[in-house]
């Protein structure tokens, strides 16, 4: 079943404004998504690429909250923040707005309204918390406790970041409301939900049976969910931050940020048409008509979203097209960690841009020949010095060099004319032919990190000729054959100029002045015939240059020191528990010990054994501080335990007891020892 499209309006996945953009969009959605854009344009189709920021959900209004400002502000800041990063780096969205414009209000608002008025929600009473300070209803995210799974005291209602359990708030044990540290109560409230079990059979139809070409990690998530059978999602929110739900009766409620957020897609289509209509027309016929190809560009978490819920909802409205196409990717780590943002873990863009001013396509280059598309991959900075010098300089930059200096020094800088071919020549001439069809058969399946690579095997088979030929060597007995050698080089440049415009359009600008030659489109691609002999060359200049040792060095020790900076002010950070009396205090029988023998428990590598003295005859003690001393070091020194801890059994040993130590920021353990000599048994209060 294959459509017959006429223009494709390409999406990319609308980042949360509350902070700045970093590799791992990049390389995730907005580089593919602007190759793909790059790539159409340049076939002279009918495209649109729309981007824009996520200015809505708990996060946002949380973090305005901290801050003690409006969530306005803090998109406010943001979103300029983020438009100017994808614009430094060349992503050419033909609209980047945002959600919190009118038009968007405007037009989620209504999305919502025709859905509720043709039925398309269900309405639902449920018990949620309720902070009776602030008088608000809290999101899951808004709700802090200790997690059931693991311990973790700092888990939130939606999710425990220590151990990666989803939660529900009515999961957690000692639940607290993040804005006024109360404890919650139930109250019922009531929410719209979009019930997706109701289009379980139509989706399992149009993803399942009709879209197995989908990239296998889209469809192998879709099609878990689909198998594990779909539920009603509620689409509101009890907040006061977002699009206003337009219900009688729905007062401090707003449309769920998931609700709201794809809708963006359709506003900034609207808003964009509507001041520009003489380009690019009526904004329905880019959503409404069967003949345009819509695609999704996003990261993995938002799969479900664009494959489930938004098609649910667009279904259900009845006028809209649905995507043909979400090739999502898989998430970039950085130097081995997940990038965080709370963790400043990250190399942010304009940070980048400071220090490689003008390097945007290396980044470029780096991030798409190293692209998650089909599982999680890991930036560092080696592979990034590694593909600069390897590839960039040594194997694009420097054929280009070769043939503009060589053409500079026997033929005054002209295209020379090309003599009589060999048989070599006629391979190679070939073979550039043939990347034209390699190089859009990747692009069209959306492997852009093949595509690249061919791209690259363009510059490649020229390195390989000029090794071949040796023009150099030639020119000294046969200036006619010389001249054959570099026009079919030059030829090769022109080329890689056209071929590496959707990935690297800076530096395919560039070779275009170099080679004297701005007309060149992307059907020239393939042709060999594209430079005339005696059109004369611009001068020689490097593409690209070296990265050094230092210059990498530098960068990850800003990591490392990110890294520290984190891990102290996590430190500092930690809240304090939830007040106590001092009679839940005198519940913990904790004493003085000294330590008569202490061992290394066998095949346990953190576990050390403690016979202590406890002025009652002694104990045994298992502590998991094995890799912090070694057990000579402890014998005889005085600790504090608690006495009344109950017994567990630990690889087959009875601990009657519990040592304390203090932990660092790094993880190391210190064990707690009274100031003076004390005796064993003694009350520690
Ligand atoms: N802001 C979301 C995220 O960063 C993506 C929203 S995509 C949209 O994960 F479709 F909702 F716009
Ligand atoms: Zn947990």
């Amino acid at each position: 079943m294959s459509k017959v499209f006429e223009r494709t309006l390409i999406t990319s996945a609308l980042p949360y404004a509350n902070g700045p953009v970093h590799i791992g969009h990049l390389a995730g959605v907005y580089v593919p998504a602007d190759i793909y854009a790059r790539y159409l344009r340049l076939k002279g189709e009918e495209v649109l690429f729309i981007g824009g920021s996520d200015e809505h959900g708990v996060p946002i209004a949380l973090k305005a909250k901290a801050e003690g400002v409006t969530p306005q502000e803090v998109v406010d800041r943001y979103h300029y923040i983020i438009k100017k990063s994808f614009e430094d780096f060349g992503i050419t969205f033909d609209i980047y707005s945002r959600t919190s414009s009118e038009i968007h209000h405007q037009t989620a608002s209504d999305f919502f309204r025709k859905l509720y008025d043709k039925g398309e929600f269900i309405e639902k009473t449920s018990e949620q918390y309720y902070d009776e300070e602030v008088k608000q209803f809290l999101a899951d995210r808004y709700i802090t406790g200790t997690c059931p799974h693991c311990g973790n005291e700092h888990a939130y209602g939606d999710q425990c970041e220590a151990c990666g359990t989803s939660l529900s708030p009515l999961e957690l044990i000692n639940p607290k409301s993040a804005i006024s540290g109360s404890v919650p109560v139930l109250k019922a409230t009531k929410h719209w939900y979009l019930p997706l079990d109701k289009h379980e059979a139509w989706l399992k139809q149009w993803i399942l049976e009709d879209h197995k070409e989908w990239k296998s990690n889209v469809y192998g998530q879709c099609k878990s969910w689909l198998d594990m059978g779909l539920q009603p999602r509620a689409v509101s929110r009890d907040l006061d931050w977002g699009v206003p739900v337009p219900v009688e009766g729905a007062e401090g409620k707003v449309l769920y940020v998931w609700f709201d957020a794809p809708v963006g897609y359709i506003s900034n289509t609207i808003e964009l048409c509507e001041n520009q209509p003489d380009t690019f027309g009526d904004w329905q016929k880019w959503w409404k008509d069967e003949t345009t190809k819509l695609v999704h560009f996003i990261g993995k978490d938002n799969i479900v979203f664009h494959c489930i819920v938004f098609p649910a909802m667009l279904k259900a409205d009845g006028t809209y097209i649905l995507p043909e196409n979400v090739p999502a990717n898989e998430f970039l780590n950085l130097e081995g960690d997940k990038i965080s943002t709370s963790r400043n873990w990250a190399v942010w863009l304009h940070e980048y841009l400071e220090d490689f001013p003008g390097k945007q396509d290396v980044l470029r280059y780096v991030l798409t020949a190293n692209a998650p598309e089909t599982k999680d991959n890991d930036f560092t900075w080696k592979d990034f010095q590694a593909r600069n010098n390897n590839e960039l300089v040594a194997v694009l930059g420097n054929f280009i060099n070769r043939a503009m200096v060589l053409t500079h020094k026997y033929f005054d800088g002209k295209i020379p004319a090309r003599g009589a071919l060999t048989g070599y020549d006629n391979e190679i001439l070939a073979e550039i032919e043939n990347q034209k069809s390699k190089i859009e058969n990747f692009l069209e399946e959306f492997r852009f990190r093949e595509a690249l690579k061919e791209a690259m095997n363009l510059a490649r088979i020229g390195n390989k000729y000029l090794a071949e030929t040796e023009p150099w060597k030639v020119y000294k007995t046969d200036e006619e054959r010389t001249a054959t050698i570099l026009n079919i080089a030059l030829q090769i440049t022109a080329n890689l100029a056209i071929a590496f415009e959707p990935f690297l359009p800076l530096s395919s600008e560039k070779i275009k002045q170099l080679i004297n030659n701005t007309q060149l489109k992307w059907a020239d691609l393939g042709n060999i015939n594209l430079l005339k002999a005696g059109h004369a060359l611009n001068q020689p200049e490097l593409l690209f240059e070296k990265i050094e040792d230092e210059v990498i060095e530098k960068q990850v020790q800003k990591l490392n020191d990110a890294k520290k900076a984190n891990e102290l002010k996590n430190h500092q950070a930690a809240p304090v528990k939830q007040t106590i009396d001092f009679e839940d205090f005198t519940k913990l029988d904790i004493r003085v010990g000294k330590v008569l023998e202490c061992v290394k428990v066998p095949k346990a590598d953190k576990l050390l054994q403690f016979k202590i003295d406890d002025g009652l005859g002694g104990r045994t003690i298992l502590s998991g501080i094995a890799q912090h001393y070694q057990p000579e070091e402890l014998v005889g020194k005085n600790i504090c335990f608690i006495a009344n801890f109950a017994p567990r059994k630990i690889k087959g040993i009875e601990s009657q007891g519990m040592i304390l130590s203090a932990e660092n920021a790094d993880g190391g353990l210190a064990i707690i020892q009274p100031q003076r000599e004390t005796e064993p048994g003694s009350a520690v209060g």
